[in-house]
């Protein structure tokens, strides 16, 4: 085996290894608004659910180096507490990348990816309507992980209501094949959903 001491390595190289090996990650398009009401939408990979009871999600915003370490994202939701998670499928991912631009906080940026907002029922933040699982939370915690270029803010989101587009929900289970959702690998390189299989665990 290779012996890789992460002490001995910049960040960078770090995460080049790691977004290799972490692999697939789901994608969280993160809905937020400012204190003023303008929109902002960002993915993000570091994703996953972390509770069910209550429903908890959580994603991790990395540290940038330079003059603006924190993400408009973060920012937003430190600044009112609220946001959206949709899920990221086949259909949107052109739409989605655009969104990881490194635009300014002015920037709506479901005007820039061409998405449409719809209004959330409980939040202020909009969902997208491209999305067919939209995930309306609340902050519950922002989990300082690292202050330095490449150390990230986790932030838990409480679900306070889903959004399921009808055709997915069989049993009150989701469809794959409908969902189309999409995961990331390392680099540019993404995932369907299409090649699964099915292990039944262990009685
Ligand atoms: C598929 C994908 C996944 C990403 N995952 C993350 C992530 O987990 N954490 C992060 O900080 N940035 C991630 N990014 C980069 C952010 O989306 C990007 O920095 C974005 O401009 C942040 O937007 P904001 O400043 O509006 O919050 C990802 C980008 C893409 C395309």
């Amino acid at each position: 085996m290779h012996r890789y001491d992460p002490a001995e390595h910049s960040y960078k190289d770090i995460y080049r290894l790691m977004i290799g090996a972490v692999v697939p990650r789901p994608i969280a398009f993160v809905s937020s608004e400012d204190k003023h009401g303008v929109r902002n939408l960002a993915p993000f990979s570091y994703f996953t659910a972390c509770s069910t009871n209550p429903p908890v999600v959580c994603f991790c915003v990395a540290v940038r180096a330079g003059e603006t370490p924190h993400k408009d994202t973060l920012r937003n939701i430190r600044e009112t507490g609220e946001f959206v998670v949709n899920i990221v499928t086949e259909e949107i991912v052109m739409p989605m990348n655009a969104t990881s631009a490194e635009v300014g906080p002015e920037v709506d940026e479901f005007v820039l990816a061409g998405l449409t907002p719809v209004a959330s029922e409980l939040i202020r933040p909009a969902r997208v309507a491209e999305s067919p699982f939209q995930m309306e939370c609340r902050l519950r915690q922002v989990v300082e992980v690292s202050p330095l270029p490449g150390g990230g803010n986790l932030v838990l989101g409480e679900v306070v209501l889903f959004h399921i587009r009808e055709d997915l929900l069989e049993d009150g289970k989701i469809d794959p094949d409908k969902l189309r959702a999409v995961g990331r690998m390392g680099g540019p390189t993404y995932v369907r959903t299409r090649d699964r299989f099915d292990l039944a665990r262990p009685k």
